[in-house]
């Protein structure tokens, strides 16, 4: 009796209200952004959607771009200024800086256009149109084909839609599929080849903090950069040339200098990367109990080696900061991730919708079958992979492969013979002798890991070799012996390389380690994965494609008007999402304030700890008060549902001025990529008015400042 109560009520809940679990945050698809009208002007916004985003006319779609290949930026001058994160321009940022100009250090800005830096290689992407065109996508998809018919009609469709849009144009484009191919998107974009970097603020202002504040809140990090897009004389994209003009954009952000209240509207337009929010329950458990847990014990081995290789010097700490950034981004990243699961019980509560779901065996036993196969990849990137020595072995195998092969001309191997040369000379002539202790610990640890965790029961032939010495001396043995281990022996080796040659490093150690393992990978694994993921993805159609079904027809019941409804998961694709600004409470009995001030920068001051240095000059303008108009605040927090990809996005107002810069999410809501909640998820912004305050009074770039269109 008491059973059939519980299932009973599962299943109301199944049939109305796993929707509703969805429906919290969202990352709507602009050109669909009139059905959340009533919404936004409801939460605050002043503005229309046809502002945000109009295919006629100027919108602010026209002034929000994809920075490079994972960033968002946006225009702020008519001549074509940028604002983004100084961690989406940090790559540039260390390229143009040297020990005379060390701008990574100190900062830089350009007081006129002719001392702007360009930046080969950088790509700002400009959306022009975005279209609907899942029934021409969907054209000849009938039921009684195959899958693999069905990819491959899709495919020949995408191609001509995608050369429809573009053909004889400078425009380019691509067709994406949201919820799990239900819905199809074409994208038609404008890529800008010549972009300059203009100014960056001192790496203790741009990344103050580190990261040790990285993905927490209260923070007081003033993560801006500036750059500048060129174009020819006809305003359209060019290769870099000295004589190319700013690029007049058809609109540009207003920036508001007002005060922003607790409960203020806030919205935000950028390239959110990935969510997963129609995830079944085994997958979450999978990513909660297995993945995370996999990839952060094994990222925990690396920093600590990264980390105690620091503490010997500054030159070290230096020389593995990129490194250790990018590791521990993730690393922390996933902890708070499965924290925010558990602390929702997220599980449980995809289960609760999964109750009756006819499709849910059909998971599970894919979910099964598919678990090792995952953890497999996930071995390899997080561990096998992860040290110089095994991405050079890596090289090695594919010199054997070339030399092997009969089909290989003598100058194409010779070409590659000539790369690896140069590579690797390079890289032993730098501080190998100093950094092979940190490598060869990497390699140990995360392979001694590997092992116990995955390759033990799957690996037959490592098993077998691994008998009389402890696990972390087979690794250690086979370091030492590699020629990998000899600068001067794999350099002779590659100068006076022959094809036949092959067969002696066949024998080496790390080839013998590494190409088994290797092999199994790409001839079985791969494969499997890729079956299996191709099934999932029709499941995740279908039931996706349920979900909608069951959202339409209760429609009618509800106050759609209110309810904003279902979204696709972020695809790296413009999208909007809103807020407003708004505290939070991180644990029982503690509350944060929504914003920060320059006051903190000066708590947290500590000469001694490189991260929270506060030069002269920042305290000097604190402390005199030489803050207006700017004024004091650092940063802001709301409810906006974002992700990876966001960072550098615009946050605007009400009435649709540039308010900051979005730049991270709080530790205790990383788990918004799978299930948001608004309680406990938001989006971390710089305060535009702190990166104008340091623009103008600490880099002294009135230059830049006389550019912008301020409100006051
Ligand atoms: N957590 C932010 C993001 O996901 C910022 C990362 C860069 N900053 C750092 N201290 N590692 O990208
Ligand atoms: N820092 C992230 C980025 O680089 C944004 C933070 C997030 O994941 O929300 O895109």
């Amino acid at each position: 009796m008491q059973k059939s109560i519980i299932l009973f009520t599962f299943f109301i809940s199944a049939i109305c209200c796993n929707i509703s679990s969805f429906a919290q945050g969202g990352m709507w698809l602009p050109s669909e952004l009139d059905k959340n009208q009533k919404d936004m002007r409801t939460k605050g916004m002043r503005i229309s959607t046809k502002e945000i985003y109009d295919e006629q006319n100027a919108s602010i779609k026209d002034a929000v771009v994809l920075f490079g290949r994972g960033c968002t930026g946006e225009f702020v001058s008519e001549k074509g200024l940028l604002f983004t994160n100084h961690h989406c321009g940090y790559g540039e940022i260390v390229k143009h800086s040297t020990v005379e100009h060390d701008y990574l250090t100190n900062g830089f800005a350009a007081k006129t256009l002719e001392e702007e830096l360009p930046c080969p290689g950088l790509t700002v992407t400009l959306l022009q149109y975005m279209k609907d065109v899942t029934d021409e996508v969907l054209k000849g998809v009938t039921s009684s084909i195959t899958e693999k018919e069905r990819k491959s009609k899709i495919n020949e469709n995408i191609k001509n839609i995608v050369d429809n849009a573009t053909k004889g144009t400078n425009l380019s484009g691509y067709v994406k599929a949201l919820y799990y191919g239900n819905q199809y998107m074409l994208y038609v974009n404008k890529i800008y080849k010549d972009v300059r970097l203009v100014a960056a603020p001192p790496s203790n202002i741009g990344k103050f903090g580190g990261d040790t504040d990285n993905w927490m809140w209260p923070r007081h990090t003033g993560d801006f950069s500036v750059f500048r897009v060129y174009v020819d004389e006809n305003n359209e994209p060019a290769e870099y040339n000295k004589n190319n003009k700013p690029y007049k954009p058809k609109k540009y952000l207003k920036i508001s200098l007002k005060d922003k209240q607790e409960g203020d509207f806030t919205f935000v337009m950028g390239y959110p990367g990935t969510t997963q929010q129609f995830l079944t329950s085994y997958a979450v458990e999978d990513i909660q109990n297995l993945e995370d847990p996999a990839r952060i014990k094994l990222r925990t081995e690396r920093l600590n080696v990264y980390k105690d290789a620091q503490e010997e010097s500054a030159a070290k700490r230096l020389r593995y900061a990129s490194e250790v950034a990018s590791i521990a981004n993730g690393w922390k990243k996933w902890q708070g991730e499965v924290k925010g699961l558990k602390f929702l019980n997220a599980i449980q509560k995809k289960q609760q919708q999964e109750v009756n779901n006819p499709l849910m065996p059909q998971f599970k036993r894919l979910y099964d079958e598919n678990r090792k196969y995952k953890m497999e990849q996930l071995y390899i990137g997080e561990a096998v992979l992860s040290s110089d020595f095994m991405l050079h072995t890596r090289r090695l195998l594919s010199l054997i492969d070339l030399s092997w092969n009969e089909a290989t001309t003598d100058e194409t191997l010779q070409i590659e013979i000539d790369k690896l040369y140069n590579y690797l000379s390079a890289y032993y002539d730098n501080d190998f002798s100093s950094h092979r202790k940190v490598d060869s610990m990497i390699f140990v640890r995360t392979m001694t890991i590997f092992y116990n965790d995955f390759a033990k029961d799957n690996y037959t032939f490592l098993r077998t070799k691994i008998k009389q010495t402890s696990v972390e001396d087979y690794f250690a043995n086979i370091y030492q012996s590699s020629i990998l281990n000899n600068p001067n022996k794999i350099k002779k080796l590659l100068k006076d390389y022959k094809r036949t040659n092959y067969k002696k490093l066949f024998k080496d150690s790390a080839i013998e380690l590494l190409s088994p393992i290797l092999g199994q990978y790409i001839n079985s694994t791969q494969e499997q994965l890729a079956q299996n993921n191709s099934k999932l993805d029709s499941l995740y159609r279908i039931n996706t494609k349920n979900y909608l079904d069951d959202y339409n027809r209760n429609k009618q019941s509800q106050d759609v008007s209110m309810n904003n409804g279902i979204f696709p998961d972020a695809n790296l694709t413009l999208r909007v999402t809103y807020g407003n600004i708004a505290p939070f409470k991180p644990r029982n009995g503690v509350t944060y304030r929504h914003y920060t001030t320059i006051a903190g920068i000066m708590e947290k001051e500590d000469p001694n700890i490189y991260d929270y240095v506060v030069e002269k000059k920042l305290k000097d303008i604190y402390y005199n008060n030489d803050m207006a108009p700017y004024g004091d605040r650092v940063a802001f927090i709301a409810t906006n549902h974002t992700t990876g990809g966001n960072s550098g996005s615009p946050v605007m107002d009400a009435d649709g001025n540039l308010i900051g810069l979005n730049f991270d999410r709080n530790w205790e809501g990383t788990m918004s990529d799978i299930l948001y909640d608004k309680d406990l998820c938001r989006n971390i912004t710089l305060d535009v008015r702190y990166c104008l305050l340091i623009i103008d009074k600490y880099l002294e770039a009135n230059n830049l400042i006389e550019e912008l269109e301020l409100v006051k």
